[in-house]
C-alpha cells in the first residue's frame, strides 16, 4: 500500500491523541515523529525528511495554521492534515487556502484517518512527480498531464469539501436521505438516484425516497434484499453492482441500515473508479452523520427531560425565576437570528436559556425570596448561582460547553462581572447575547423592592451601557430588534 515506508510528523498536545495516532500508523509500516508542542515539530521539521504532517489545530505554543504555514514555506510538498474539534468554514478554508490537504475531526474513527491518509498520500505522490519534472525542465507535455490530474485532485477535494459541508450544515429537523441524493445528483448528475430502507425480516428493500433526472425515466426497480446484498464482501467493498445500477449501503456500528440507488448512466452504464469513491465517501458521511444523530438525540432528550425536573423544582420556590428564564429565552433567540449567529450557538442558547439560573436551586429562602433588596452579604451568597449552576450542568458529559456558559453568564464586557472578571472576547459569545436579554427583563420586571423601567427607558439604558456592560455589537442588535419589535 502506498503508506507503507512514509516519514509522518505527529504533533498534537494530547497524548493519548498522539499514541492512537503513532499507533495506528506504525500498523502500517509508516515512520512516525512525534511533537507534543508546535515548536517541537519545527525542530523536527529541519533534522527530519518529513512526507505527510498531521497537525492538531489548538497547541500550546503556536497556533496549528502557523505550523501549517511553516511547514508550507519548508517544503510544500509536505502534505498537511489538520486535526479539529470543531470544523468552522472560517477556519477551514483559511487553513484549504494555506495549502492544508484534508481534515481530521475529533474523535476521528481509524479507518477514516487510513482514508484520508491514503488520499493524501496519493495526492502528495503527484505533486512530488510534478515537481521533479520541473526541476529538470523535461517532457512538457507529461507536466501538463500531471498539471491536469492534479488540477482533478482539487476539483475532487472542492468536491468533498462541498460534501462536508452540505452535511454539517443539515440541523436536526433536516431530511439526512433526501439530502444525501440531493448532493449525488448535484455532484455526479447521474439521472436517478435513491434510497431503500432495508427491511430485513421481510427480505424487502423499500424505497424511501428518489430523484430522476426526466419523468420519462423508468422508476427506481423494485429489489428484493437477497443475501448478496448483506454479504459481508459488499459490506466491506462498500457497494454492489446490479444491472446497471450501483447499491452503496449505509452502515451503522456493523448493520446495514439502507442502500443508496445509482443508475441510468448512458452508454455502458458502468461508473468509475473516481465516481466510486465519492459516492463511498458520501454513504459512509451520512452514516456518521445518522449515527451522530441517533446518539445525540437519545442523549439529548434524558438530558432534557432531567433538566426539566430541575426546572420545576426552581420554579416551585421562585415564581419569578420562572418567567423570567422563559422571556431570556425567547428573546436571546431572536436576537441570535438578528445577529445571524451560528446553529451551533442557537442550539446552545435553546438550551442554556430556560435553566440559566439553575444554580438559584443552592441558593437558601431567605435570600433567594427576600421581598427587599439584598444587601451586600446577601448580595455575596447570590452570586454563587452562575457556580451551583455550572456545577448542576457539568454532570453532564455533553454538556459541558453549557455548564461553561452559565458559569460566565454574568460577566460584563468590561471585566467588572463575576465570577472571573473575563472581559470581551473572553466571555463566551452566548454569554454576552444572555447578558442583555437577562438585564432587560430584570429591568422591564415588577420586583416587591422594585418598579418596573417602561420598554423605552430599559432600552435607553441597554444603549448606554454598550460597551461597558454589554459587548457593544450584542447591544445594538438589540436595539435594532427593539426598533423593528
Ligand atoms: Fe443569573
Amino acid at each position: 500500500m502506498m503508506l507503507e515506508g512514509s516519514s509522518i510528523l505527529l504533533v498534537d498536545d494530547s497524548p493519548e491523541t498522539l499514541e492512537l495516532l503513532s499507533d495506528c500508523l506504525s500498523l502500517s509500516d509508516c515512520r512516525v515523529m512525534k511533537a507534543d508542542t508546535g515548536n517541537k515539530a519545527l525542530e523536527m521539521l529541519k533534522r527530519n525528511q518529513v512526507e505527510i504532517a498531521i497537525v492538531d489545530i489548538n497547541l500550546p505554543d503556536i497556533n496549528g495554521i502557523s505550523v501549517l504555514d511553516a511547514i508550507k514555506q519548508h517544503d510544500p510538498t509536505v502534505a498537511v492534515v489538520m486535526i479539529t474539534g470543531y470544523p468552522e468554514t472560517n477556519f477551514v478554508v483559511n487553513a484549504m487556502k494555506k495549502g492544508a490537504s484534508d481534515f481530521l475531526i475529533k474523535p476521528f474513527e481509524l479507518d477514516k484517518l487510513m482514508m484520508v491518509m491514503m488520499r493524501v498520500s496519493r495526492e502528495r505522490q503527484l505533486l512530488v512527480e510534478n515537481k521533479t519534472i520541473l526541476d529538470r525542465l523535461e517532457d512538457k507535455k507529461k507536466i501538463e498531464l500531471l498539471n491536469r490530474r492534479l488540477q482533478k485532485k482539487i476539483e475532487e477535494l472542492t468536491i468533498m469539501f462541498h460534501i462536508s459541508n452540505k452535511l454539517n450544515a443539515l440541523s436536526i429537523v433536516d431530511d439526512v436521505y433526501e439530502k444525501m441524493v440531493q448532493i449525488v445528483r448535484e455532484i455526479l448528475e447521474v439521472p436517478s438516484c435513491g434510497y431503500y430502507v432495508a427491511d430485513k425480516e421481510k427480505g424487502e428493500m423499500v424505497l424511501l425516497v428518489e430523484k430522476r433526472k426526466s419523468e420519462g425515466l423508468p422508476n427506481a426497480p423494485k429489489m428484493n434484499l437477497s443475501k448478496d446484498f448483506l454479504s459481508k464482501t459488499t459490506l466491506s467493498k462498500g457497494f454492489i453492482q446490479r444491472d446497471d445500477r450501483l447499491y452503496l449501503p449505509l452502515i451503522i456500528k456493523g448493520e446495514c441500515i439502507g442502500f443508496m440507488s445509482v443508475g441510468g448512466k448512458q452508454g455502458n452504464g458502468r461508473f468509475s473508479e473516481d465516481e466510486i469513491f465519492l459516492l463511498k465517501l458520501i454513504t459512509e458521511k451520512v452514516s456518521s452523520k445518522i449515527e451522530n444523530r441517533m446518539l445525540y438525540e437519545s442523549l439529548y432528550n434524558s438530558i432534557l427531560h432531567t433538566l426539566s425536573s430541575l426546572i420545576i423544582a426552581i420554579n416551585r420556590r421562585d415564581s419569578y425565576t420562572e418567567g423570567h428564564c422563559g422571556r431570556v429565552t425567547a428573546m436571546s433567540q431572536m436576537l441570535a437570528e438578528v445577529m445571524a449567529l451560528q446553529d451551533y450557538e442557537r442550539q446552545t442558547l435553546r438550551i442554556v436559556g430556560p435553566v440559566h439560573d439553575l444554580g438559584k436551586i443552592g441558593i437558601p429562602d431567605a435570600i433567594l425570596l427576600k421581598p427587599a433588596r439584598l444587601n451586600l452579604e446577601e448580595y455575596a451568597v447570590m452570586k454563587d448561582h452562575s457556580i451551583y449552576g455550572e456545577e448542576i450542568m457539568k454532570g453532564f458529559e455533553i454538556l459541558t460547553e453549557e455548564a461553561r456558559i452559565i458559569r460566565h453568564h454574568h460577566e460584563r464586557f468590561d471585566g467588572q462581572g463575576y465570577p472571573d472578571g473575563l472581559a470581551a472576547d473572553e466571555i463566551p459569545l452566548c454569554c454576552r447575547v444572555i447578558a442583555v436579554c437577562d438585564a432587560y427583563d430584570a429591568m422591564t420586571s415588577d420586583r416587591p423592592y422594585k418598579k418596573a423601567l417602561t420598554k423605552k427607558d430599559a432600552t435607553a439604558e441597554i444603549k448606554k451601557y454598550g460597551g461597558s456592560q454589554f459587548d457593544p455589537d450584542v447591544a445594538s442588535s438589540f436595539l435594532s430588534m427593539q426598533e423593528v419589535g
